[in-house]
């Protein structure tokens, strides 16, 4: 039996060399990431975090088709999408401009992405955010808005041209914010007894509307179909990324259009970097972009937006199509557009959950599914990029619902790509 010295010594020279093998193991293994990758530095506050996101090679549908399709992983940002770079430009051009004031409440007509981001971005900001929204929309889209601490206003649906359109309501919110502020400050002028005498009310603003709290310090409309901040968040953004990603090496690029920003910001920035790179769009269902792009005209007399009550999109997909022409949209530099199906964005989705773990929302797989038909267009060995826009978590109820898609006649059956053409 040993002594109880030498034990000791024995199991602390173990011990030692346990270390010193384990130390160079690891630093033998890390060693090859250490020196190829950068140490990425802290980001400074979620502001920071937006953006940057990571290019992803698809590898199954570039194996398939002979092309880079790389996808911009939008859905990485902390408010889980493309938006949350729209958000961050339009609110701090309006603090710049002073049309928003520090505290004041960012307002928004928007049942989708848009609003989410606003809502994750806004308090890092010190700004709050008011969203108004159809009362036909999922409920869960108000209690994940209202949980960010937004404050949400539920109107009934009607056409964009009617005055209570959440969107037209959503405007008058930010002004109504500002009338409040503007007689705050008056009152706070004169001799807050007298106003009273005249008004009976300290605020009349406060009066109007009972949506914002008499301390209120005034309120910016988002309108992020029209505020080209939009536009601008992706051309000094997303469309540098993605050069910077691809050293300049990529042949062409396409996406899907909602408000038009994403496609604009990012065909302009690569189209002054270099003309030859080819940009399309991607257009769903009962869009009128793709006969924009292709014939120059948008609609049919018929299909013009303003006529229709609700439901203005015969599509499973969220968030892009439109049947009017944005200020956003009018700034892209597109060399053609594509039509793809509900049935091809359900299949593509499917497809690339199962071969690449890929688990992305209804825009996202549709502009997949336009990446194939580029790639199929210009032929094998060219580099493609498309947006991730968001992740299939924001579209358990429709896109990824069972029961949903089958009373749609969208239940997936493909078992390869058989479904873009590709055997
Ligand atoms: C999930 C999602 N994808 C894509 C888009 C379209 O992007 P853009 O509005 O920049 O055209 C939107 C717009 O709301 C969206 O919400």
């Amino acid at each position: 039996m040993a002594h109880p010295t030498t034990t000791g010594v024995v199991v602390v020279a173990a011990a030692s060399i346990a270390t010193v093998l384990s130390f160079l193991y690891t630093n033998y293994r890390s060693k090859p990431c250490s020196t190829t990758t950068p140490k990425k530095k802290p980001r400074n506050g979620l502001i920071d975090a937006i953006g940057n996101t990571p290019l992803i090679r698809i590898n199954s549908i570039s194996d398939a088709t002979g092309c880079e399709i790389l996808g911009k992983a939008e859905f990485l940002n902390p408010g889980g999408s493309v938006k949350d770079r729209v958000a961050v430009k339009i609110i701090q051009e309006a603090l710049e401009s002073d049309e928003l004031a520090q505290g004041g409440v960012v307002t928004e007509g928007s049942a989708g992405s848009t609003a989410i981001s606003l809502a994750t971005v806004a308090p890092a900001y010190g700004c709050k955010c008011h969203v108004v929204i159809p009362d036909d929309v999922a409920i869960e889209k108000s209690q994940i808005l209202e949980a960010l601490g937004a404050t949400v206003e539920r109107v009934r649906p009607v056409s964009i041209t009617h005055t209570d359109h959440y969107v037209n309501v959503a405007r008058r919110r930010a002004l109504e914010a500002n009338e409040i502020a503007s007689k705050q400050r008056k009152s706070k002028q004169t001799d807050a007894k007298d106003v009273e005498q005249i008004n009976g009310y300290t605020s009349e603003g406060g009066k109007q509307s009972s949506k914002f709290s008499s301390d209120c310090k005034g309120g910016f409309f988002a309108d992020q179909f029209e505020n080209l901040a939009n536009f601008r968040s992706h051309y000094e953004g997303t469309g540098p990324e993605i050069w910077e990603q691809t050293g300049g090496k990529l042949d062409a690029f396409i996406a899907a259009a909602g408000t038009g920003g994403t496609i604009a910001g990012i065909s302009k920035f690569l189209k002054e970097k270099n003309p030859n790179i080819k940009c399309f769009l991607i257009d769903p269902p009962g869009s009128g972009l793709f006969n924009k792009v292709t014939r120059g005209v948008m609609y049919t007399k018929e299909e013009a937006e303003g006529r229709r009550l609700k439901n203005p999109f015969d599509t499973v997909t969220e968030g892009i199509g439109i049947n009017r022409l944005t200020q956003n949209f009018m700034m892209a530099e597109l060399d053609g557009a594509f039509r793809g199906t509900d049935m091809e964005a359900v299949e593509m989705s499917r497809f690339l959950l199962k071969n690449d773990g890929l688990f992305v929302g209804s825009s996202s797989a549709m502009n997949c599914v336009g990446a194939v038909r580029v790639a199929q267009s210009i032929g094998p060995g060219h580099t493609i990029v498309t947006i991730l826009c968001d992740s299939g978590m924001r579209h358990l109820s429709k896109f990824y619902d069972t029961q949903y898609l089958s009373q749609h006649g969208l239940t997936p059956s493909a078992t390869g790509l058989e479904f873009v053409g590709l055997g």
